[in-house]
C-alpha cells in the first residue's frame, strides 16, 4: 500500500457533544456520488470480498467497530474501525474484505460512483491475474 489509508478526522466538539463534517475533495479524496451503509450483521459472517476496476471508497464506522482488510495483491493490511472519527480509504484496484463486526455496528461507505456490478471484481485469483499483469 502506497499511502497510508486510514485518516484521523478533525473532531468539532464542544459540551453539546461531537460533530464530525467530511467534505469532497477536502477529508474525502475525491467527489462522492454514493453513500451505503451496512448493518444488522451476523457474527463471524464478512462482507465485501471484491475489488473495483473504478471505484473508490470511504468507510467510516459510525458505529460500534469492525476490521478491514486492503490488499494490493502484494501486501495486506488489516484495520481496526473503533471510532466515528477515523475513515479508511480503499483505493479502486484494492481487494477489501470488512469483518468482526460488532453486533451494533453500522460501517457507512462513500464511495465516488454509482453502483455499477460491472466494476466489480469478486474473483481474487483474477484479482490477482490483473494486479500483476499476469
Ligand atoms: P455487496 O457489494 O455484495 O455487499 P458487500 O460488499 O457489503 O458484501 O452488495 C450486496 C447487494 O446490494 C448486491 O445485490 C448489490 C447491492 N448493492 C446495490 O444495489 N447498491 C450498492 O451501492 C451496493 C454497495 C450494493
Amino acid at each position: 500500500m502506497s499511502k497510508e489509508p486510514l485518516l484521523h478526522f478533525n473532531v468539532l466538539g464542544d459540551h453539546r457533544g461531537q460533530l464530525i463534517a467530511l467534505e469532497e475533495n477536502k477529508e474525502i479524496p475525491f467527489d462522492f456520488k454514493r453513500v451505503f451503509y451496512i448493518y444488522g450483521t451476523q457474527e463471524g459472517i464478512p462482507r465485501g470480498q471484491h475489488a473495483h476496476y473504478e471505484t473508490q471508497q470511504f468507510l467510516i464506522c459510525i458505529h460500534g467497530s469492525c476490521k478491514v482488510s486492503l490488499d494490493d495483491g502484494k501486501e495486506k493490511k488489516t484495520y481496526v474501525l473503533d471510532k466515528p472519527s477515523i475513515g479508511l480509504y480503499q483505493d479502486k484496484m484494492i481487494w477489501g474484505e470488512m469483518f468482526d463486526f460488532s453486533s451494533d455496528c453500522t460501517l457507512m461507505v462513500l464511495a465516488n460512483m454509482p453502483y455499477y456490478e460491472e466494476d466489480y471484481i469478486r474473483d481474487y485469483t483474477q484479482f490477482l491475474k490483473i494486479v500483476t499483469n499476469d
